[in-house]
């Protein structure tokens, strides 16, 4: 890799400028962002290393998504910790509790105009384990899901799933 080679050197300057050069080839290419925040740091250009670095934590973690390998330049991880948990019925409605709460970031997002999708994470435990690995989130803290936020590419019809019949009144 050109740009590593150019960082070993201490060539650092021209180091940030290959790895935006492959980067345009491969933009979502995590150790190449990552690597250009350290050569950033060392030309002593902070708020741009700190840009690359939450980059290449976005694009690691989305890669990690099955279903959740969007583009969006910002996200909200909801967390559920038990260990701080108010009383028993918060520990066993974490999940309703966490939904709510992730339905309500999806709205407020809506309402700035941004657009946003949920993207579920627990109860898959292999996506548990890469959200922990790549968010540093401990073990007694569990990732109900991350909800991706940017600008909407396209704007959609709102839709309805109502059916009359699944209503029932008084008695199901
Ligand atoms: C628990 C849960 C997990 C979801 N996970 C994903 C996901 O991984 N990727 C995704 O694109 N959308 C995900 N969604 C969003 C749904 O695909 C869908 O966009 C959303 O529920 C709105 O549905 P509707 O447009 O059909 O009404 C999830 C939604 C829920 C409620």
């Amino acid at each position: 890799m050109v740009g590593n080679a150019l960082f070993t050197k201490g060539a650092y300057e021209k180091a940030v400028e290959a790895y935006s050069n492959a980067l345009k080839k491969d933009p979502h290419n995590a150790f190449l962002l990552y690597f250009q925040g350290n050569a950033l740091v060392k030309c002593k250009k902070i708020t741009a290393a700190i840009k690359s670095y939450e980059k290449a934590i976005m694009d690691k973690f989305r890669g990690k998504l099955k279903y959740g390998n969007y583009n969006a330049p910002a996200a909200i991880a909801v967390l559920a910790n038990l260990k701080i948990a108010r009383n028993n019925s918060s520990i066993r409605y974490w999940v309703q509790d966490c939904s709510a709460a992730t339905e309500n970031i999806l709205i407020a997002a809506v309402g700035l105009g941004l657009g946003a999708v949920w993207c579920g994470v627990h109860p898959i435990f292999i996506f548990e384990g890469r959200m922990r690995a790549v968010l540093g989130i401990p073990k007694n803290v569990t990732p109900l899901g991350v909800i991706q936020i940017g600008y909407p590419a396209e704007k959609k019809e709102p839709g309805t799933k109502y059916q009359e019949s699944r209503v029932h009144w008084q008695k199901y």
